[in-house]
Order: C-alpha cells, then structure tokens, then sequence
C-alpha cells in the first residue's frame, strides 16, 4: 500500500493540528495586549488583566470549579501536579495513588519519599483498565493526606469512575487530585458534583490550545503551601510571598499568549464539542474493530465505551513497538507514539515495559479514509514480521 499523505495519529500526546480559530484568535490578542497583566496602572496592562481574569472564569465555568480566584496558570499538567503535590504533603504522610499513573504523578511521588520520607500505595488496575474504589479505601491509612489519580489513562484510553472515588474521598476527609490532561475536552468534568479538590489539566491536548499552558484548580477548602515565590506585582514591599490566590501559587510574569490561546480554544470547543466528540468516538470504534480483526496484534486498549478517550494502544507479535512505529512512519507516513508511553506501571503490569507497545490516539481532524489506512497498515505490517 502506498500513502503520500501525512496521518497524525498521536493527538493523545499533542493535538495537532491546531483549529485555525484557536492560532488566529491567540496571535490577534497576544498581538494587541500582549503586555504583563496586573503590574502597570495604565489601561492596556488593566485590561490585559482583564482578559486573564476571563479565561480563568471560563476555566471555572468548564471544569464547573466554585472559585475563578483559585484557577491558577501553570505551563501544563505535570507543572500543576507538582505544585499541588509538594503543596499539600509534609514529611511523613501517606499517599494513594494507581499503577495507572504518569511520570508526573509517580515522579513527584518518588521524590518526596526520598527527600521527605513520604509514603505511597499504588493501587493495580482490573482486565478493563478500571482502579476499584474500593480499593482506593482499603489503601487509606491515618497518616492518608492526599489520592491522586488520573482521570483517563494515556495508554489504555480507559475513564475511572470519579464521582464513586470522589464521594469516598470526601467521607474520610482526604483531599482528591485529579490528572486529567487525557481526558479535559473529551469528557465532561465537573468538580463540585464529584468532590474534587484540585484539578491538574494541561492546555494542549484535547482542549485545542498551545503547548506551555495549563492550570491547577483547588477548591476553597484546599490550602497549598507555596513552593514558588517571586514577583507576583501586588504586595510588593512584603518579603514573604503573597498568600492570596491566585498570586499565593503564581509567582513571575504569566503566559500571555498561552492563555490567550487556551481561551480562544475553550471558545472553540464550546462551538463544536458535539461534532468533534462524534468523530473521536467513531474513529475510535472503526479503528477498534479494524485492530481487533488482524492476526498478531494484541490491543492492550479494552473495547472504547461511549466514556473512553481516543486512546488505543496495542503490541504486534511481540516486537520492539519502535520498529513498528518506524515503519508506519517511514513507510506509511503514520505517526502514532511507541515505548512506555511514560507511564512505566501500565506496562510492567502488561508485560510491555521490554517491548513497550504502539498507540493510536484519532483526533477530531482525522477521517475514516485515514483510520482505514492505518489499519491496513497495521495488517501488512503484522503480516510482513
Ligand atoms: N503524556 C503525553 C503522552 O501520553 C505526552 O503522550
């Protein structure tokens, strides 16, 4: 088979390409009011401010989160994990967590237990990439001060039962983290009705945006410690770093053109949420039972229910998952992402941390032409090994 066409399948690592209406809307802003918000007095620097207290109330409005005050800019979900994970834990508490996690949350976690003397449990996952609440429970211990979870893997494209985990975590008072830079702007998320007490997401994944921006949002019962300081222009003959949000969490000049940008994408998704979230479902599905039928291809991924994300990853024969993905690259001009995806315990629990495995992650731009070549792909690739 013979392609000239370029087909981006790793939207789970990056969406791409960006809607036009997104680059358009940032480059017209960052063009006319692209000055540090919230330090000047004259009216541009005012109404930058403006504009960055906006997208932190359409934050607030997306995630449904009661206070645009605590939606606070960071460069993407790692950044915010990490602030809120070093913001909440002292030496000597307990940590839940899954085996479902990404570096971001594992790293963290790792550091503070070798630096603080932190502890952590990593609950397993079942046959359907789902973590039982129940288990999240048993795993509670007195010195628990903190589950963080992700909301959707980025290996298997499984969704986890938040509400359910939410409405124990609040029982036994201990605060929820929520990782949801895979599935922020495919599924909705509502932080009140689940219980969550912060939200990490980052801007350019499924909700359109640029690379470099992304945010953490805490409930007003959630006080972090600050791990950041520096100018934040009010306040400023304090030495002690403000400790009124947002500034208490944001320390130095923000992104002006990252914000303009996500809130331009966030426009953009309101606009068109249905018809992307249909196409992402239904390219899923056809790449799904594409996948399913070729002999030597074990998908990792379960079947997508209507929840999951776009997200399907898979092993051909046992092979090293980068000559696979060389090949769909060199010869095909698919790009898919391959190895361990960066969350190493998905796949030591799989079996795939020594061949690593391809995924597949369809964004709202690709086509059913373009699925079905890259599942004949797949078949004469696993044909040929
Ligand atoms: N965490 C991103 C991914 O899964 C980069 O590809």
């Amino acid at each position: 088979m013979e392609t000239n066409e370029f087909i981006y399948l790793d939207n789970a690592a990056t969406s791409f390409p960006k809607p036009p209406e997104v680059l358009t809307g940032m480059n017209e802003k960052y063009a006319r009011y692209g000055v540090s918000p919230g330090r000047g007095s004259y009216d541009l620097a005012v109404y930058a401010a403006e504009l960055v207290w906006q997208t932190r109330e359409k934050l607030a409005r997306f995630f449904n989160a009661p206070d645009p005050n605590r939606v606070i800019f960071t460069a993407n979900a790692t950044d915010a994990l990490n602030l809120a994970i070093q913001g909440l834990l002292q030496p000597g508490d307990h940590v839940v967590s899954t085996q479902l996690e990404h570096n971001s949350v594992l790293r963290p976690l790792y550091h503070l237990r070798e630096r603080d003397g932190i502890a952590y449990d990593l609950v397993p996952f079942d046959e359907h990439g789902l973590v039982s609440p129940d288990d999240i429970v048993k795993a509670f211990k007195p010195k628990t001060k903190l589950v963080v979870i992700s909301h959707a893997s980025n290996v298997l494209g499984t969704v986890q039962p938040i509400k359910e985990i939410g409405c124990l975590c609040a029982e036994h008072g201990i605060p929820l983290l929520l990782d949801v830079a895979q599935s922020a702007g495919h599924i909705p998320i509502n932080m009140l009705e689940w219980q969550v007490s912060a939200i990490a997401f980052t801007g350019h994944k499924a909700l359109m945006g640029p690379a470099g921006i992304g945010g953490l949002i805490i409930s007003p019962d959630l006080e972090l410690q600050t791990t950041r300081f520096g100018g934040t222009g009010v306040d400023s003959l304090n030495l002690r770093h403000t400790q009124s949000y947002p500034h208490r969490l944001e320390a130095g000049t923000l992104n002006m053109p990252g914000i303009f940008g996500l809130s331009a994408a966030l426009d953009y998704l309101e606009q068109n949420k249905t018809k992307m979230q249909q196409q992402k479902t239904q390219l899923t599905k056809l790449l799904y039972e594409g996948l399913r039928e070729i002999k030597g291809i074990r998908l990792l991924s379960p079947e997508p229910k209507a929840e999951s994300v776009p997200v399907l990853t898979c092993t051909v024969k046992d092979r090293d998952a980068s000559v696979i993905g060389e090949i769909l690259d060199g010869d095909y001009q698919i790009a898919v992402r391959t190895g361990l995806h960066c969350a190493p315990l998905v796949h030591k629990a799989l079996r795939t941390a020594e061949t690593g495995a391809v995924r597949f992650s369809p964004g709202p731009f690709n086509t059913q032409a373009q699925i079905k070549l890259a599942i004949r792909a797949m078949a004469e690739i696993a044909a040929m090994l």
